[in-house]
Formats: structure tokens, C-alpha cells, sequence
């Protein structure tokens, strides 16, 4: 095992013996919030306040204590996720290292990074403190990806707590890779689908070369850099929608294609992951804020804006299951469809009622004029 620093108790080295994959990433045998209640109703039994950030994609919730849900309500909460990409949630300063793995491990077997530093004790809780990454044009956490698509089990979700926080700046912006797909051309779309990719965990030893920073293991050539070929469009187990699975951090190319073309196809996806708004939402950190996502069909980077200042956040991550890719899979769009036209319903049945509450109320005046 590594060495231990003192101020922060942690453990700078992941990898100094020998890690196998077996140990450390183990593909998840069930599908967490695969067939519970579509309507949730026992999560929202405890939820006080939804705040939905854009229509399709991020919700926060008030009332839920993540260390104290019930199997059921955690299982409402995987496909919750699933289908809003990312939830957030404030004030979990009860959610301690205990807590934390607990919840992971009801949604699959937990990650234990190869290379990023954990928590003393707990090889599944990594740590991300801006003092062990001194900035670089490299840091992962200022550009788009989804979390280790290099391993054979990729992560399905992330639970990401920042128990620091910097006085300014920090935020961390997600991307949907379920809208990146829908709004794709038929064309475009029918060139992906079938396609895979290669992924890698070089970017951890380009990391350690050119910067110098201390986050990272021993760099064992027989367990890096990691490679996994994975589809390019991805079905989300949950939800059944398919999504854009490259990232430009871990991404390689587009097996199949020539050179050129894979660069080409991979840096107008990467273009469309970080400069369409529409597809983005921005999370502000407080004190013991909670993310967790949905890798599987989100991308994410953190905002390199907040130094001087620090920030210190544990992650554990959660092993998902093989990536596949199934034609027959659904889309988000198709989904929203419905979903929108009951919105509009519900505003049209409210209108109309406003408008027979305003007859009703100028007939009544009307009559108290004329008697
Ligand atoms: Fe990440």
C-alpha cells in the first residue's frame, strides 16, 4: 500500500502491489432500478421539494437523507437517475465513508481506481483534492468524459461528495448523451450504431509525465495502460435509450474507420458534448452537496476556475454492466413525447379552468352590478 498524508489521512498510492483487474472492477450482475415503480412513489413519499433543472435532464431533491433510504426507495432512486441523467442533493452531512459505500454497493460491486488516491481504509472512496493535482492542460477534471469507460466494467453511477469547497468557482457541468444521440441525423446516426471504440487509461500516464503530480500509483505496465473496446452508441439498461458513448479523455478512435474519419467523427461529438447548451446543466457545491450520475449516458467536467482557492471531494463509483448496444432500444425523445404531451395537457386543462373561474367571476359581477 502506499504512503499515508498525514493532514489528510489518505492513501496517495492505490497500486503499489500488484492490483488485478478481478480486484478492482467486477461487472455488475444486476441492474439496479431495472423494473421499480415508475412513479417513484416511495422516494417522492420523503421528498419535499423537486427542482427539475431543465426538462429533460437533472433534478435536485429536498428531504432525502441518502443514508437512511430503504432498499425500495433506493432502488426508485438508480432509475431516477437512469432517467434524468443526474440527481443532486444538499446537506448530507450524515453520509459519512460507511454510509457512502453502503449506498453504492445497493446498486452494484464498487470501483476501486487503479491510480487515483482513496481514503485510508476504504479503497472504494477516491479522493479529489485540487492540492495533489496541481493544474494542468491535461486535468481530467476540466474535460468532458464519463467516469473509467476504459474498464471493462465502466461505471453506471457515480456519488460524488464535496466535503471542501472553494469560496468561488468549482462548479461542474453535465452533458446529455441521450439528447447528443436524438439530435444526431439519420444519416449520421445510421454510421454510429453498430460501431465501436477504443478506450484508454493513458491519459493517467501522460498525466503523471508531464505534470508531475503526486495523485497516482505505481504505473505497472502489466495493468496499464487499460484498453476496452466499447459500442459508440450505447442502450442504457434502465431507461432503454440509447446514448453517445465517447468521451475525448479516455476515447481513442473509431475502430473501422480510418484515421482522419475517427478523428473527425470523435471531435464533432466532443464539440457537441461541450458547446451545446441545450444539452448542459451546471451544479453549484455547497458544504456536503451529493451528485450522483449516470455515466452510461451523461458526460461531465469539473470548471478549472477556482484556484487560489481548494476543494476536496469523495467519490464511489459503481461498477455498471457490459456495455451493449441493442437496434431495438428506445430513445429519450420517444419518451418525452408522451411526457410533454401530458405537460401540455395539464397546462391546457389549468388555462381553461382559469378562464371558467374568470367567466364565472364576471358573470358574479355582473349580477351584483345589475341587482
Ligand atoms: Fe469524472
Amino acid at each position: 500500500m502506499g504512503s499515508l498524508t498525514a493532514e489528510n489521512n489518505i492513501v496517495l498510492s492505490a497500486d503499489d502491489k500488484d492490483t488485478t483487474l478481478a480486484d478492482r472492477n467486477t461487472h455488475a450482475t444486476r441492474v439496479a432500478g431495472l423494473g421499480s415503480d415508475p412513479e417513484k412513489k416511495a422516494l417522492f413519499a420523503s421528498v419535499t421539494k423537486r427542482i427539475d433543472y431543465t426538462p429533460k435532464f437533472g433534478t435536485e431533491l429536498h428531504g432525502i437523507k441518502l443514508s437512511q433510504l430503504t432498499e425500495q426507495q433506493s432502488e426508485e432512486l438508480a432509475a431516477l437517475i437512469a432517467e434524468r441523467g443526474a440527481v443532486f442533493f444538499r446537506d448530507q452531512d450524515d453520509l459519512d465513508y460507511k454510509e457512502h459505500v453502503k449506498l453504492g454497493k445497493r446498486w452494484g460491486p464498487l470501483h476501486v481506481h487503479p491510480l487515483v488516491p482513496h481514503t485510508q481504509d476504504n479503497p472504494e472512496v477516491i479522493v479529489l483534492d485540487s492540492r495533489l493535482s496541481p493544474p494542468s492542460r491535461f486535468n481530467t477534471n476540466d474535460s468532458w468524459h464519463s467516469d473509467v469507460s476504459f474498464e471493462p466494467a465502466p461505471a453506471s453511477f457515480s456519488i460524488l461528495k464535496f466535503e471542501e469547497i472553494p469560496e468561488a468557482g468549482g462548479d461542474t457541468i453535465w452533458s446529455n448523451g441521450y439528447q447528443l444521440y436524438d439530435d444526431l441525423s439519420q444519416p449520421i446516426k445510421t454510421l454510429l450504431e453498430g460501431l465501436t471504440a477504443t478506450h484508454s487509461s493513458d491519459i493517467f500516464k501522460i498525466l503523471t509525465q508531464s505534470s508531475g503530480r503526486k495523485t497516482f500509483g505505481k504505473l505497472n505496465d502489466s495493468v496499464h495502460p487499460v484498453i476496452r473496446t466499447n459500442p459508440v452508441i450505447r442502450t442504457n439498461p434502465v431507461t432503454g435509450w440509447k446514448s453517445v458513448y465517447v468521451n475525448p479523455v479516455f476515447t481513442r478512435e473509431i475502430n473501422d474507420l480510418n484515421p482522419i474519419e475517427s478523428k473527425w467523427i470523435l471531435d464533432y461529438l466532443a464539440d457537441l458534448v461541450s458547446k451545446k447548451l441545450q444539452y448542459q446543466i451546471r451544479f453549484h457545491w455547497k458544504k456536503n452537496s451529493v451528485a450522483i450520475w449516470d455515466n452510461r449516458s451523461t458526460y461531465h467536467t469539473g470548471v478549472p476556475d477556482f484556484r487560489p482557492y481548494h476543494r476536496r471531494g469523495v467519490r464511489v463509483t459503481v461498477s455498471g454492466e457490459k456495455p451493449f448496444y441493442d437496434p431495438a432500444s428506445g430513445t429519450q425523445a420517444k419518451a418525452w413525447e408522451v411526457t410533454a404531451k401530458a405537460i401540455v395537457a395539464k397546462q391546457e386543462a389549468t388555462e381553461k379552468a382559469n378562464v371558467e373561474k374568470a367567466n364565472v367571476a364576471a358573470q358574479d359581477t355582473a349580477s351584483a352590478t345589475t341587482a
